[in-house]
């Protein structure tokens, strides 16, 4: 027994030594202290041994079997460590790689124009109030005193949802809404989106005014030149000169078309504005007294006047953008340059 004993553990530990993977080093358990591995049987043999052989075998053989458990627990720890090592190598984190960075939003340059304008205006006491964007056309144009037969009526600049429907082709029905509900002193800006039918780099189907409403006793043209300029020259610097331009509207008389001198040239004349030096910004006038007919006030007792301008436009100029489409396209590497 001594020798088998012995045998087994020579070879055994040679093996183990020899054992390539953790699969094979349990097979080699297996094969010497499993239910029939070698040691086991061997150990059978123990009741048959003498009362002085017992002791010796004994000792002998526990000596054996923990020499051979014990390299058997030193080699599945090692391969274990590799394993792990192996492990923590394919799961690794480069740390030094740079973190992704996240996109941060921001306001659409015409949000930021749009807040601007407001700003300006509630320095000079302008309330700011909103209106529908689908809106009757008796508010549109009837209202504000626009004839029947008004170019602008026409199919071709208005869209028309319903009879006596439209999508508002500009704020200034607002005026009227306000009007109607309200008694002067009325000091009002009102933006929002606007309606007709246009396409071109400059001219989309739907584009951003900001109309102007102030109705008081005594109001005069001149004050409407001080507020119209005060803007300008917040919005512009002040530098930027202004000029009133004799012009048409239906609901205002006399009406102005106000320009500024070219932001771009310094009034010198460029493609931008058409070798002019002068550069459209709005349209202005005092309140027609048909208007306020319309909404009940009398025109012997209050005056008025009223502006609209395209907010976009003035986006465009501030920011020096040349295509408008690009401002509705929401590419962030657009909307990021603001
Ligand atoms: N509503 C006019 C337009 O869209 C602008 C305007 C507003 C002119 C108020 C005069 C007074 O062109």
């Amino acid at each position: 027994m001594q020798d088998q004993l012995e045998k087994i553990r020579i070879e055994a530990l040679a093996e183990m030594q020899e054992a390539e993977t953790l699969e094979i080093l349990d097979k080699l358990r297996i094969k010497y202290f499993g239910r029939k591995g070698l040691y086991t049987d061997v150990m059978k043999g123990m009741g048959k041994l003498s009362k002085e052989q017992k002791p010796i075998i004994g000792k002998l053989s526990n000596q054996i079997r923990l020499e051979i458990t014990n390299k058997f627990d030193q080699i599945k720890e090692k391969f274990n460590q590799e394993k792990r090592e192996l492990q923590l190598e394919e799961e690794a984190i480069d740390i030094t790689l740079p973190g992704r960075q996240r996109q941060t939003g921001r306001s659409h340059p015409i949000t930021q124009i749009l807040n601007q304008i407001q700003l300006i205006f509630k320095g000079m006491g302008f309330q700011t109030v909103e209106g529908p964007e689908i809106e009757l056309e008796f508010y549109n144009f009837d209202a504000l005193n626009t004839p029947k037969d008004h170019p602008a009526r026409d199919l071709q600049d208005t869209f028309y949802i319903d009879d006596g429907v439209v999508l508002r082709t500009h704020t200034s029905p607002v005026q009227i809404r306000v009007m109607k509900k309200t008694t002067p002193p009325i000091r009002i800006i009102v933006p929002g989106k606007v309606y007709r039918r246009d396409y071109d780099i400059t001219h989309l189907p739907m584009f951003n005014q900001v109309e102007g409403l102030l109705v008081d006793h005594h109001v005069t043209f001149s004050e409407l030149k001080g507020v119209l300029y005060s803007f300008a020259r917040q919005m512009f610097g002040d530098t930027i000169q202004v000029r009133f331009r004799p012009h048409f509207f239906p609901f205002t008389e006399p009406s102005a078309e106000v320009d500024i001198s070219c932001i771009f040239c310094k009034a010198k004349g460029c493609r931008v504005c058409s070798q002019t030096g002068w550069l459209e910004i709005l349209g202005s006038g005092s309140v027609d007294p048909n208007v306020f007919k319309h909404v009940n006030y009398n025109p012997e007792h209050v005056t008025g006047f009223a502006f609209g301008m395209g907010v976009d436009r003035i986006a465009m100029l501030k920011f020096g953008i040349t295509d408008l489409r690009l401002m509705f396209e929401n590419d962030m590497r657009f909307a990021k340059q603001f």
